[in-house]
């Protein structure tokens, strides 16, 4: 394969709800391909579940940022800097696995189960407000962000007040709004806020993740770090599943009583068929063999996720949205050492709050046309919808 074989990441979609078509054919014609990257590097773009799989559970695969390239242009970001200390997304093991474990144990299946009482009465109160307030509203504002905000707030112990100003600087932070300098200072705001925080649980200390985490012996500095981490992943990731997920089956309304009687296994597939972290990406620490090709130390991999959750070898008709669809290998959550920490914390809220909206409206449809819902664009990396207009009753405002 030569340099001129080389494709760049195809990221438009066909459909709010589908992965771009050329990752499809080069799926089938070669799931390993030369990838130019927003730099000139190149390197590869990952596309079948198999090797997907494999690169994600190869420790000769680094995560670390300082070594990858973008496989898309970030306009006015600063170059990917190492991970500060605590920064555990962005570590290789062992460093990395020191954080996971001291973290694995509050966020077992045990603990967000428990979790799921709360996550109901915090539902409930989103669908109460909709229900005074009337459609049409925006369903991102109503009730996809409000739910996993208040349940990453209460699980990390953050104060109301506290939260509502760290929430401001991460939608300027998630947006990408402003300048380089702009998104700096966001994010330093937010650092300084939870060393605040840190500082009151370790004088007192209550029931919360950030509490529990300050009787290990970890810095000021990584707790920090962690729970910007913690916060960032818990606004950002679910408020998108579940905005998707109602857009889908607003779409798909046959699809509803399956999500109605089995819950769990409808949310695996949403989790599949949405794939809302389209790629991720590895470096190569040395020379690997991957999928025929030799993937050379220093070459960044893109691992399309998007693509591996469609993939036909893995998935009988991959492109149809099937709640009924069972014993799902997705990949929605990566895998290997990094597969995501959150995902019991996840599926919970999914679980609870899709099936509760459709109980309470089950008259609930879109306020515009399909093609008018803002989709988010590939800069803001997490696939989802700006805002979501729906209404519900008897009159239709279209
Ligand atoms: C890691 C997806 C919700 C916290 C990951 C990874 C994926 C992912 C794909 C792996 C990244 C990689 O290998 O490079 C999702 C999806 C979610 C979700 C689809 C919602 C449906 C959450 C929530 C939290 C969270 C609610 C909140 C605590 C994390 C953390 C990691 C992670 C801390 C890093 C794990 C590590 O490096 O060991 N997530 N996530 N996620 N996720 Fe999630």
């Amino acid at each position: 394969m030569t340099e001129t074989d080389a494709v760049v990441l195809p990221t438009e979609r066909p459909a709010p709800l589908d992965p771009p078509t050329e990752l499809a054919e080069l799926r089938e014609t070669r799931s390993i391909a030369r990838l130019a990257y927003a730099d000139g590097h190149l390197g590869w773009l990952v596309t079948s579940h198999a090797l997907v799989r494999e690169v994600m559970a190869d420790p000769r695969f680094s995560v670390r940022p300082e070594l990858r390239h973008r496989p898309i242009e970030l306009p006015g970001q600063p170059d990917p800097q190492p991970a500060q200390p605590g920064m555990f997304l962005g570590m290789d093991p062992p460093g990395h696995t020191r954080y996971r474990r001291l973290l694995t144990g509050e966020f077992t299946v045990r603990r967000m189960g428990l979790l799921a009482e709360r996550i109901e009465e915090i539902t409930r109160g989103c669908l109460d407000a909709m229900e005074r307030q009337g459609g049409p509203v925006d369903l991102v504002e109503a009730f996809a962000e409000p739910i996993p905000a208040a349940v990453i707030g209460e699980l990390l112990g953050v104060p109301e007040q506290e939260f509502k100003q760290a929430q401001e600087h991460f939608v300027k932070i998630i947006r990408r709004e402003g300048t380089a300098e702009d998104m700096l200072a966001a994010y330093k705001a937010t650092l300084a806020l939870i060393q605040e925080l840190i500082g009151a649980k370790r004088a007192a200390p209550t029931d919360d993740v950030l509490s529990g985490l300050t009787r290990s012996d970890l810095t000021d500095e990584e707790l920090a770090n962690i729970g910007f981490l913690l916060l960032g992943a818990g606004l950002d990731t679910t408020a998108n599943m579940l905005a998707l997920g109602t857009f889908a089956l607003l779409d798909r309304p046959g699809q509803i009583p399956a999500l109605l009687s089995a819950p769990d296994q409808a949310v695996e597939e949403l989790l599949r068929y949405l794939s809302i972290t389209p790629f991720l990406i590895r470096t190569a620490l040395e020379d690997v063999e991957l999928g025929g090709e030799l993937v050379r130390a220093g070459e960044t991999v893109t691992l399309s996720i998007a693509a591996a959750n469609r993939d036909p070898d893995r998935f009988p008709a991959p492109d149809a949205l099937d709640l009924s669809r069972s014993g799902s290998t997705h990949l929605g959550f990566g895998h290997g050492v990094h597969q995501c920490l959150g995902q019991q914390l996840a599926r919970v809220e999914l679980r609870v709050a899709l099936p509760a909206l459709f109980t309470r409206f089950p008259s609930l449809r879109l306020a515009v046309a399909p093609g008018q819902v803002p989709v988010r664009p590939i800069e803001m990396l997490i696939h989802g919808l700006l805002s979501l207009p729906v209404t519900w009753g008897q009159e239709d405002p279209r």
